[in-house]
């Protein structure tokens, strides 16, 4: 099935380092024919074309630190503003503390364009470690380290996951068992998101 073409989807994939978000967010978006913007992978793709956004991103993303909120900001509006993204989108890894909430929510007041849903992927750490582990040495990421590993899992913890709450709040959040097969997951969220 496919619902290409039908009514614009806005949405929001969340969760913690290694819970799956790239791949589920790869999926709906060929589900829904909407572009998934993922932040870490604009980020990557900079870092390895050395332009001055990731020149300046660099240290920050090898510490596993966030990148400050002006400059994240600013490519999330650049991107959600472009043709594709008109019929909706997928952003992956953003917002990720309350002010790129606030950012978000100017963006969209800015567009018109409300927010769908949220999709909140959930495993436990040890699901999590393991899969980043496997991660790290398939495909070397910079900052697949152990030290930067830690501290985005910790950032996570304390900035992003209390954003849960606020989308709850807002009846946006749908919660999906992140653990199992990809398929099953994939299933998983859109009939959630059906309902
Ligand atoms: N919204 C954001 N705000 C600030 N920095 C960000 C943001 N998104 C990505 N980054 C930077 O890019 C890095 C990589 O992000 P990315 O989402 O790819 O990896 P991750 O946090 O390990 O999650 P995942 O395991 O799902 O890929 C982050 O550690 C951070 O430095
Ligand atoms: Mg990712």
């Amino acid at each position: 099935m496919t619902t290409k073409g039908m009514h614009p989807m806005r949405l929001l994939i969340m969760g913690p380092q290694g819970v799956g978000k790239g791949t589920q967010a790869a999926l709906l978006s060929r589900h829904f024919g909407i572009p998934a913007i993922s932040t870490g992978d604009i980020f990557r793709f900079n870092l390895k074309n050395h332009t001055p956004l990731g020149v300046q991103a660099q240290g920050y993303i090898d510490r596993g630190e966030l990148v400050p909120d002006d400059l994240t900001n600013s490519i999330v509006k650049d991107r959600i503003g472009q043709d594709d993204a008109a019929q909706g989108w997928i952003l992956d890894g953003y917002p990720r503390n309350a002010s790129q909430v606030d950012a978000l929510d100017a963006m969209l007041k800015d567009l018109g364009t409300p927010l769908d849903a949220v999709v909140a992927l959930q495993a436990d750490r040890d699901v999590l470690l393991h899969r980043i582990s496997r991660r790290a040495q398939e495909e070397g990421r910079s900052d697949d380290t152990p030290e930067a590993i830690f501290r985005r899992l910790e950032t996570y913890e304390r900035e992003t996951a209390p954003l849960l709450a606020v989308y709850s709040k807002r009846g946006q959040l749908l919660s999906v068992d992140g653990t199992g097969d990809v398929d099953a997951i994939s299933q998983r969220i859109v009939e959630g998101l059906a309902h």
